[in-house]
């Protein structure tokens, strides 16, 4: 899995992903007084075991004051974000969660979070980020989640019982930088869509059973940084888009069926390229003597192909 939490990347997409849209605000916000308190109740309502952290979800005190809830500045009584991570949180998640309308960041990882992921999710137009790893949902990832428009970070890792394709709706998330969904899983291709999310850095699709081949279009995301597909059943060619891309800095496809060439001048197109992962595929020909030319290359992997020479100093 991909290990961002304290990881750089994380903090580098932060960095990079400064640029917030403001939707406009036409609904009435006093709906949320009463509303989001009674959705957080039924939220904790299917909650059955917990760290200790919603026992300040009581009527001793204010919502917005109760461990892990954060409401607006701006509209009052309004919750923006909830945070429960490695909370313990032993449950599902509500379909109430839907009604928090005001939600910019959702973050329940690290729980022993079971059921669905609920398809009124999709009624979060301001949720920016969502974060779900490492916690034992089942089912699939709901197409209504599209319609978060806002999204700009969706982790939803290591929830080994979440199967299902990946759904092609994720590819209209206009502003998406960073999609990791490695380590369940999805079965499928990937869906050609991803190749239209133009502020893309991270995408980690690893240890899945996803099969059929790398979509093209992915390559035209020109700020893709991290690409993570290894432990998959894909095949065919990497696409040449991918070894053009002046932005890639972990390129990581090992342990799939993919095939073909090296091109020559390997060592031209991806000047930035960190981890260069190809192993265990069925890629033949010679090895690029032009890699001598990646100096910032760190990790190489191609072994188990069928690629003759050696790397080159
Ligand atoms: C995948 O997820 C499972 C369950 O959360 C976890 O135990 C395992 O360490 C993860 N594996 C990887 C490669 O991240
Ligand atoms: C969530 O909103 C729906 C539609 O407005 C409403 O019917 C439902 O009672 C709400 N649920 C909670 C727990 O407030
Ligand atoms: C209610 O929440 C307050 C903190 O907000 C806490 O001190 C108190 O112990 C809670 N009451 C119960 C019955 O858990
Ligand atoms: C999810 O989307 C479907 C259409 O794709 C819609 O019929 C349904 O009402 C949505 N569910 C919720 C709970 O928003
Ligand atoms: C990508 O976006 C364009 C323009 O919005 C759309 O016409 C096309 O169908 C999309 N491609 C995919 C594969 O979704
Ligand atoms: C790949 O496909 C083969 C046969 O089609 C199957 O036996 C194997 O479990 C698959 N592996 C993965 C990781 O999807
Ligand atoms: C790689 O990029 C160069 C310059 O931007 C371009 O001329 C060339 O056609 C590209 N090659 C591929 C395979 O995309
Ligand atoms: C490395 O790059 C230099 C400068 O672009 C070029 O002249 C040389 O041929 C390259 N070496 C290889 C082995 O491709």
């Amino acid at each position: 899995m991909l290990h961002v939490r304290n990881g750089h990347l994380l903090q580098l997409l932060l960095l990079l992903s400064g640029t917030a849209t403001t939707l406009a605000t036409a609904e009435t916000s006093s709906a949320g007084h009463g509303g989001d308190e009674r959705a957080l109740m039924a939220f904790k309502a299917k909650i059955s075991r917990h760290s200790g952290v919603l026992d300040s979800w009581n009527h001793s005190t204010s919502y917005c004051s109760w461990e892990g809830v954060t409401c607006s500045q701006r509209h009052p009584w309004r919750v923006v974000a909830l945070d429960l991570v490695y909370e313990g949180l032993d449950g599902t998640i509500s379909p109430a969660i839907g009604n928090l309308t005001f939600l910019h960041s959702l973050d329940l990882s690290l729980n022993n979070l079971q059921g669905e992921i609920p398809p009124s999710i999709g009624s979060l137009r301001r949720l920016q980020s969502i974060y779900l790893d490492e916690n034992m949902l089942t089912g699939v990832i709901p197409s209504n989640i599209s319609r978060c428009i806002s999204l700009r970070v969706m982790l939803i890792s290591s929830n080994t019982g979440l199967q299902g394709s990946i759904p092609a709706e994720i590819g209209s998330l206009a502003y998406l930088t960073y999609l990791s969904l490695d380590n369940n899983s999805h079965t499928g291709s990937i869906p050609s869509s991803l190749g239209n999310l133009s502020q893309l850095i991270v995408l980690s699709l690893a240890t899945n059973y996803l099969e059929g081949s790398i979509p093209a279009g992915i390559g035209n995301n020109p700020h893709l940084r991290f690409l993570g597909l290894s432990s998959n059943n894909l095949s065919g060619l990497l696409p040449p888009s991918l070894y053009n891309l002046s932005s890639l800095f972990v390129l990581a496809v090992s342990r799939n069926k993919l095939h073909g060439r090296l091109p020559a001048d390997l060592g031209k197109g991806l000047p930035s390229i960190q981890r260069f992962e190809i192993g265990r595929n069925l890629f033949t020909g010679p090895i690029p003597l032009s890699l001598t030319n990646l100096t910032m290359l760190y990790e190489l992997n191609m072994e188990d192909n069928s690629l003759s020479g050696t790397f080159p100093g």
